[in-house]
C-alpha cells in the first residue's frame, strides 16, 4: 500500500461507517500526438505511477457523499438530484449524471478521493478521476460496462459537465494503459496496440513549467471548431475525404486561399502531426530513440507556430532543450498553455543536464519547476488492501 492509498483509507474510515474498496486511477503521459485525438489521428499515450485514488462503498441510501482529501471539502447530493457544480464536484457529478443518464442501477455511495497527480501539469488529472470513479461505480454497483464504454462515457461527462470537449485519449490511456507500455491508438477506429517502451540509454523526463493550463478557458474548444471548419472545407474540395487520417499536408496547402489563415494553420498541424505519429510509431519499434526525439522537437515547434497552443515558459524550457546535446527530444505535453515539456534525455549526466534547465528557468521566470522521471503503470484497478 503507498502512503497516498492508506491516506485515503483512513480519511474514509474516520467519515463514514461503510466498508470501502480502493480503486486507483493514473494521470497519463503522451509521447506524441497532441491535438489529433479529436482529429481522427494517432496518439501515444501511456499511463504512469501518480494518479488518483477512491475509496467507495455503496451505503444503502439515496445520498451520494463525497470528500476531497486533498482540498479537505465535503459535499454531498441526492442521487435523484443531479446537476452541475463549480469545481472538483463537476468531475464526479459529471460522471454520475451519465450513469443515470443511461438508467443504470445506480444507489447511494460514500466517497473519498485524493492523490498526487499535479492538477494542470497536462498529466489528466480530470481525465483519473473521471476514469476512477466510473471504474469503481461499476465494480461496486455491477453495470456491466466494458472498459470502452468506460471510457467513453467518462469523456462525455467532461463535454457536458466541466464543458471541455476533450478528445478520447486522456480517458483511454487512463484506463487501457499497462505497465511498460506505450499504447497506440487510432482515435478513428478505437483499436491499440501496444509497444514495449524500450529506452535503452534514454530517460523520459518532465519538466512542469507550474503555469496552470486551463483548457475550460475556451481556446482548446476553439481548436476545436476550427479544425471542424477546416474539414469541411476539405471537404468540399476532396470528397472522398471522411476525415483527417485520410488527409496529406500537400492537401492541405492546395487550399491554402480557401481557408481562414488560422483555420489553414491548424489543419496543417493537424496532417502534419498525423502523419509524424505514425513514422515516430515505426522509429519506436526499431528502437531509433534519437529519430523519435527529432519528431518530438517538431511537434513543438508546430504546436508553437501553428496550432498556438504553447506559452513562452514551455518554449525557453525546450528552446534550452536544444542547447543541451543529451536531449534528443523535447516538447510541450497535453492540452497546451503550460503544464510539462515531456523531454528524452540521455541518462548520462541526466540530472547535471536537468539541473541546468532548471536553473535558467528559474532565473528567467523566478519559478522553481518541478521535475520527475517517468515511470509507467497499468491502467484503472482496484487495489488490494494488505
Ligand atoms: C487534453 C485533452 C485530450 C487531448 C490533449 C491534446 O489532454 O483532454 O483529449 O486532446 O489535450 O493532445
Amino acid at each position: 500500500m503507498s502512503t497516498y492509498s492508506t491516506a485515503i483509507l483512513d480519511s474514509f474510515k474516520a467519515r463514514f461507517t461503510t466498508t470501502p474498496r480502493l480503486f486507483f486511477s493514473p494521470g497519463r503521459i503522451n509521447l506524441i500526438g497532441e491535438h489529433v485525438d479529436y482529429n481522427d489521428g494517432y496518439v501515444m499515450p501511456a499511463a504512469i505511477d501518480k494518479g488518483i485514488w477512491f475509496a467507495l462503498a455503496a451505503n444503502n441510501s439515496d445520498q451520494i457523499n463525497m470528500y476531497s482529501h486533498d482540498l479537505q471539502e465535503e459535499y454531498s447530493v441526492s442521487r435523484f438530484d443531479i446537476k452541475p457544480h463549480k469545481g472538483w464536484q463537476n468531475y464526479l457529478l459529471g460522471v454520475i449524471n451519465q450513469v443515470v443518464e443511461k438508467k443504470l442501477p445506480l444507489s447511494g455511495f460514500d466517497c473519498v478521493f485524493g492523490g498526487n497527480l499535479m492538477v494542470g501539469a497536462g498529466l489528466s488529472s480530470s481525465a483519473a478521476v473521471e476514469c476512477g470513479l466510473i471504474y469503481g461505480l461499476n465494480s461496486i454497483f455491477h453495470l456491466t460496462l466494458s472498459t470502452l464504454d468506460m471510457a467513453l462515457l467518462a469523456q462525455k461527462a467532461e463535454h457536458t459537465y466541466p464543458g471541455v470537449k476533450c478528445g478520447i485519449m486522456d480517458q483511454y490511456a487512463s484506463l487501457f494503459g499497462k505497465l511498460d507500455k506505450v499504447i497506440l491508438l487510432n482515435c478513428r477506429t478505437l483499436e491499440h496496440e501496444y509497444y514495449p517502451l524500450i529506452l535503452r540509454d534514454y530517460s523520459l523526463v518532465l519538466i512542469n513549467s507550474k503555469v496552470q493550463h486551463s483548457l475550460a478557458s475556451g481556446e482548446y474548444n476553439i481548436r476545436r471548431q476550427q479544425c471542424e471548419e477546416g474539414m469541411k472545407i476539405i471537404r468540399s474540395h476532396f470528397s472522398d475525404v471522411t476525415s483527417f487520417q485520410e488527409v496529406t499536408p500537400a492537401q492541405v496547402e492546395q487550399l491554402k486561399d480557401k481557408m481562414d489563415e488560422k483555420v489553414y494553420d491548424r489543419c496543417l498541424f493537424v496532417t502534419q502531426e498525423i502523419e509524424r505519429t505514425q513514422r515516430a510509431a515505426q522509429h519506436l519499434q526499431n528502437n531509433e530513440l534519437e529519430a523519435f526525439g527529432k519528431l518530438m522537437y517538431e511537434t513543438h515547434h508546430g504546436l508553437q507556430h501553428l496550432y498556438e497552443v504553447t506559452c513562452p515558459e514551455t518554449d525557453f524550457l525546450v528552446e534550452r532543450a536544444k542547447l543541451e546535446e543529451t536531449i534528443v527530444g523535447s516538447r510541450q505535453m497535453g492540452g497546451g498553455f503550460g503544464g510539462c515539456t515531456i523531454n528524452l534525455i540521455h541518462k548520462n549526466d541526466w540530472a547535471g543536464v536537468v539541473q541546468r534547465i532548471t536553473a535558467a528557468y528559474k532565473a528567467h521566470f523566478k519559478i522553481e519547476p518541478e521535475v520527475y522521471e517517468v515511470a509507467t503503470s497499468d491502467g484503472t484497478y482496484e487495489a488490494v488492501e494488505g
